[in-house]
């Protein structure tokens, strides 16, 4: 079944077209990057599909159902720009995705959970910690962590929500080359290890067909200066990586590194064992 559904999507701000005819059906456990020039809409798709913002015209459904209007937590994010909270630890911030989750199955007010709940959660969050490498550093603040780190925590917090589809807006752009081949293998092994969905939007091509079971392009048909936004963008390209990637298929990738380093060297990003700060 399609987990996402965008129907005749179109994105307009003003007289602006920025986004027009989007037709797109995306499977379970799909992993999708989005390609495409900068200013032609990847980020504000990726909001319509957050319900940060609504179509102008067109429908999205999520696992058939069309999106609420609201971003809830069957939707995960993780930004280029740390998204993560300054003033908790790596564990408190990674507890606080399950907060959110805890909010908005039990409709509670506030997400603070209690008891065995609490227990469960925090069980959970040592197991999600460890999984993005993280385990030695639960007690720092992201002051106190690379840039790769601070996203490998960003990824964790957003997990913890169990979302349905993980929305990832150029995460790893920023981060040196060496740092971004490993968190590509632990990418990989996220969505292979944890029944994901992903769409990622990337600029960075090599990465999108390392990583993704399809490679989706947003361009626009015609863009004359004359044209005066008229024309917005849409899919140009839609290819389906071959041979077919399946989940299951991690043992046959490698990092782009040529010494490729293995996810348990932990922290070799860790500003505190190379003594260089942020
Ligand atoms: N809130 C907004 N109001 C008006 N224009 C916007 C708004 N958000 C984005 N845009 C415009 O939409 C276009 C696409 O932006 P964006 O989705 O950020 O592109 P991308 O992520 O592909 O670089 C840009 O021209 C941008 O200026
Ligand atoms: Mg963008």
């Amino acid at each position: 079944m399609s987990l996402i559904e965008v129907c005749n999507v179109w994105k307009e701000y003003g007289d602006t077209v920025v986004l027009e005819q989007l037709n797109l059906s995306i499977e379970q456990r799909a992993f999708v990057a989005l390609v495409g020039p900068s200013g032609c809409g990847k980020t504000t798709f990726l909001k319509m599909l957050l319900s940060e913002e609504l179509p102008s015209r067109g429908v999205i459904k999520l696992a058939g159902e069309d999106l609420s209007a609201e971003p809830t937590a069957d939707r995960g994010v993780v930004f280029q720009k740390y998204s993560v909270f300054p003033h908790l630890t790596v564990l408190g911030n990674v507890m606080v995705g399950a907060e959110l989750q805890s909010q908005s199955s039990a409709g509670k007010l506030f997400g603070r959970m209690f008891g065995d709940e609490r227990q469960t959660a925090l069980g959970q969050a040592h197991e999600l910690i460890a999984a993005v490498g993280l385990s030695k550093a639960e007690d720092k603040y992201p002051a106190q962590l690379s840039g790769g780190m601070q996203q490998r925590l960003a990824l964790a917090q957003a997990l913890m929500a169990r979302p349905k589809v993980l929305l990832l807006d150029e995460p790893f752009g920023a981060l040196d080359p060496g740092i971004r081949a490993d968190i590509h293998v632990l990418m990989r092994k996220l969505w292979n290890d944890r029944t994901l969905t992903i769409v990622m939007v990337t600029h960075d091509l090599s990465e999108a067909f390392r990583l993704a079971t399809r490679v989706i392009a947003f361009d626009r048909r015609r863009n004359e200066p004359s044209d005066g936004g008229r024309y917005g963008a849409t899919i140009t390209r839609d290819l389906e990586i071959w041979p077919k990637r399946e989940p299951t298929a991690l043992d046959a990738f490698k990092s782009g590194r040529d010494d490729p380093q293995p996810l348990s060297d932990e922290l070799r990003d860790d500003p505190a064992k190379t003594g260089m700060g942020p």
